[in-house]
Parts: C-alpha cells; sequence; structure tokens
C-alpha cells in the first residue's frame, strides 16, 4: 500500500488522539498474568496490537475486538513465544516478564521491530537475571526457567522502557517478595503499565519515578481499563499543524507529555494553548529553525518524534542540528527527504538541516515507523503529488493517519 499527498493545504479542524501504542502493547502483554476478562477501552487497532493479538491466540488466550474495545481472557496453553510474528514485533519481548511471571518457564525468538539500530535486550535480560530467572541460548532461541524466581534490587544500567516494564512485570506475581528496580524509565507509559497491574490486583509503586517498588502478590483479578492518549501521535498531529499552516486541536492528549516539543513549536513562532485534556495549535506564518534538538529519555525531547521534527526543520528558517542519542539508526529518513529538495547533511548521530523555501513531490519510501510518518509530512507540504510506499511501517503505530489527515482538509489516499 501507499499514500499519494496531494500537499499545501493548511489545516483546521479538531481530531481525538487515539490511545497511545507504547502504553497499549505491555498492557496486552500483561494481560498473560490474569486469566479472568480484561477489557481495554477504545483501543485503536494498530497493525502491532492487531499482531500482539494475534500472538496472544496462538499461545491459547481468547482475544476479542468488540464495540472498539479489546477482551482478553483464559489461560495460555502454551509459553513457546517462536511463532513467525514475534520476528516482526519487538513488543513480543513484553511477554518474557508476563510468561514467567506466571507459568516460570518459557522460550522465546529474539524479538524483530523497527529497523532504528541494534536494539539489543541485555538489559532485560541482566535485570531478569537478577530475580533469580536463568536463560540458555541456542538455535536462536532463549530458553528460560524461572523456577528459582525471587524479588531483588535490580538497578538497570540504562533506563531502558522495555526492560523497566518486563521486570515489573516478571516480578507483580513472586508472591510476598518486594522488587527495587532503580534507574528506572519514566516515561508516562510505564505508568499506564503499573496503573494497568494495579487495577488487576498487583501492588506497584513508585512508576514515573527513578526507583519503582513491586510488591509481589499471588493472583490477579480481571479488569476494564483505558489508556492515555497517544502523546507521539498528538505531537506528529502538531508538527503537521505547525508545518502546513492553519488552526487544529486535538483532543485526548495531557500537554504535560509534550511540553519539550510544546516549547520549540513556541519557538518556531506557533500560537499553542493549553488544557488538562486539549491542546489548540495556529501558525500562518513561516517557521523559525529550533537551532539545537537532542532526543532523550523521559522527560526529554522523545526520539520517536526525532523524525517527524526533522522534517520540519527542513522548511524552517535557519540551520538546526539534531542530535539523536537514543537509538543509532534513526536518521535513514533523511537519504528519502534529499529526493524532496530538503538540505541535510548527516554525520553518525548529529543531522544538519538547513531549511529552504519549499520541498518537491517525490516518489519515496518509509525506512521505519517514525521515518514514515515524517515523510508523509513533508508530502503535505510540498505542492503536487508525493507518492510514499512501503506505509505498512507507518500503520504499525499510526491509527488511521491518512484518514485523520484528510479530516483536517489535507489531500491524502491510500492505494494499492
Ligand atoms: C520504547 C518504545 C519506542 C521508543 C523507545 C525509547 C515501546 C513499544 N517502544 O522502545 O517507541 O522509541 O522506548 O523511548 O514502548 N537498549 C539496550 N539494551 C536493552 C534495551 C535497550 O542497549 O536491553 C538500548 C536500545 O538499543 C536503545 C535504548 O536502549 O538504544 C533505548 O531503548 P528502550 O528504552 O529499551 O526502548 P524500547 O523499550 O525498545
Amino acid at each position: 500500500m501507499k499514500y499519494v499527498v496531494s500537499g499545501g493545504n493548511k489545516l483546521f479542524g479538531k481530531l481525538k488522539v487515539d490511545s497511545a501504542k507504547n502504553a497499549i502493547l505491555p498492557i496486552i502483554a500483561a494481560t498473560i498474568m490474569c486469566d479472568e476478562d480484561c477489557v481495554i477501552e477504545d483501543i485503536p487497532l494498530y497493525l502491532d496490537v492487531i499482531e500482539m493479538g494475534l500472538i496472544l491466540e496462538k499461545l491459547g488466550k481468547k482475544v476479542e475486538v468488540s464495540n472498539g474495545n479489546m477482551i482478553i481472557s483464559g489461560a495460555l496453553s502454551s509459553t513457546s513465544v517462536i511463532m513467525a510474528e514475534t520476528k516482526t514485533l519487538r513488543s513480543s519481548i513484553f511477554m518474557m516478564g508476563s510468561i514467567l511471571s506466571k507459568y516460570r518457564k518459557a522460550i522465546f525468538t529474539y524479538p524483530g521491530g523497527c529497523d532504528i539500530g541494534k536494539r539489543p535486550i541485555d538489559i532485560h535480560l541482566a535485570g531478569l537475571e537478577k530475580l533469580g530467572i536463568k536463560f540458555s541460548f541456542a538455535n536462536d532461541l532463549i530458553y528460560s526457567d524461572a523456577s528459582k524466581i525471587q524479588g531483588s534490587v535490580v538497578e538497570l544500567s540504562f533506563p531502558s522502557v522495555g526492560a523497566t516494564e518486563n521486570i515489573m512485570m516478571a516480578s507483580t506475581l513472586i508472591d510476598g517478595e518486594i522488587t527495587v528496580i532503580k534507574n528506572a524509565a519514566r516515561e508516562p507509559e510505564i505508568v499506564e503499565l503499573a496503573r494497568f497491574i494495579n487495577s488487576m490486583g498487583g501492588k506497584v509503586f513508585g512508576a514515573g519515578y527513578e526507583t519503582i517498588v513491586i510488591y509481589g502478590v499471588k493472583k490477579l483479578y480481571g479488569t476494564t481499563f483505558k489508556c492515555i492518549g497517544d502523546r507521539i501521535a498528538a505531537g506528529t498531529y502538531l508538527i503537521a499543524g505547525a508545518m502546513c499552516g492553519g488552526k487544529i486541536e486535538l483532543e485526548g492528549i495531557d500537554p504535560n507529555f509534550l511540553l519539550p516539543l510544546i516549547v520549540f513549536l513556541r519557538n518556531s513562532g506557533c500560537n499553542i494553548d493549553l488544557f488538562s485534556d486539549k491542546i489548540t495549535l495556529e501558525n500562518f506564518s513561516r517557521l523559525k529553525s529550533c537551532e539545537k534538538i537532542e532526543t532523550s529519555i523521559y522527560p526529554g525531547f522523545p526520539t520517536d518524534l526525532q523524525s517527524p521534527m526533522l522534517v520540519m526543520q527542513t522548511i524552517s528558517k535557519g540551520t538546526s542540528i539534531i542530535h539523536e542519542t537514543v537509538f543509532e539508526a534513526r536518521f535513514k529518513v533523511v537519504t528519502e527527504l534529499l529526493k524532496m529538495g530538503a538540505k541535510i547533511n548527516v554525520s553518525e548521530r548529529y543531522a544538519t538541516v538547513v531549511g529552504v523555501t519549499k520541498l518537491k513531490p517525490a516518489e519515496v519510501a518509509c525506512p521505519d515507523l517514525r521515518g514514515g510518518a515524517g515523510l508523509v509530512l513533508a508530502g503535505l507540504v510540498a505542492k503536487g503529488k508525493t507518492v510514499i510506499d512501503e506505509i505498512f511501517h507507518v500503520e504499525r503505530g499510526y491509527y488511521n493517519l491518512d484518514k485523520n489527515l484528510r479530516s483536517l482538509g489535507a489531500i491524502i489516499d491510500k492505494v494499492d
């Protein structure tokens, strides 16, 4: 599938932000720890979410989608997470913590996912080993044994989001034992996972801070849960509004999760109003460049918004230097942007962007999820027809991106 974008329109109107992909994925994994009905409300069917559901079904869970909610129930019939889907879906790694917490033995493949860097799982494994879990490796598979699992103090060498989530889940069902995660990731999606586990009867304290304490419980119970809005999707739409010009309103997003982006957008010349669950953005002038952007762990500027922000710099007045500190291979989109007339020079983890007055349409292909979203933004401002191939990358993490942009006045179609 491809997007065909006819750029040049300003954007006007309101959008409701969908539930956060990066919160939903570990939450789906966490349902493995509970046999009763877990209802996740308002669940957008990102391709990654569909794949997670499919993996759970293959492992024996019952997964239904009804009235926009996902209902997951039943016990696993297998703990061998070695089906083809796990090769493409990085988030399958989250099942390690939840399966080992409840079933104590499992086999995994090395997880796949976006090609944005090496993406090792050494921090996950080191943390789980600290809980007494034993791993052995053969034929590209990870064999794990948690029969001697116990609470412990786990200090992460880097505040990895996935490792924090995995260790949080692994510790949840160690009845009567206490686990402390130090140097934990603080992303809002971590807080969501803790809220979800606690809504099932778990006892996770301190999520959102550097130290998380988990009191192990014996059993979890069914729950009904609704996630926060997707801060990365919201950020992408704000950048779209800034680049195209016009006035947009996003509902269902807490502005506190996007403060570094909001500061940049305001400094670039956008008028932004913040409400408890809503953001409005207005811009009718040429943007000013951001000069220096550095990605970092939360609450810093998110690496997942780096590509959209890089694309914004391509048409902003002035020169910007973007430093990608989290994933080493997140500038692949640059090759495609050069075809559209952007002026960008990449040297290792730095991209220098000299703003041009306009981008030109071209035929391009998405290199990864967020880079693909960046190409859509570039297409929205390039006057003429831009064709964007390989959009499955984008659909892994944006739900109805084309439909949402059309509702704001953009001309974008999805074609075979
Ligand atoms: C999650 C998000 C992803 C986001 C990232 C950083 C989900 C589903 N995905 O990914 O969208 O870009 O956080 O905010 O929530 N690392 C290691 N060893 C490990 C684990 C990570 O070296 O065992 C490195 C990674 O290669 C990367 C950095 O740590 O360079 C950050 O990774 P991590 O925080 O784990 O990101 P993910 O959980 O994979």
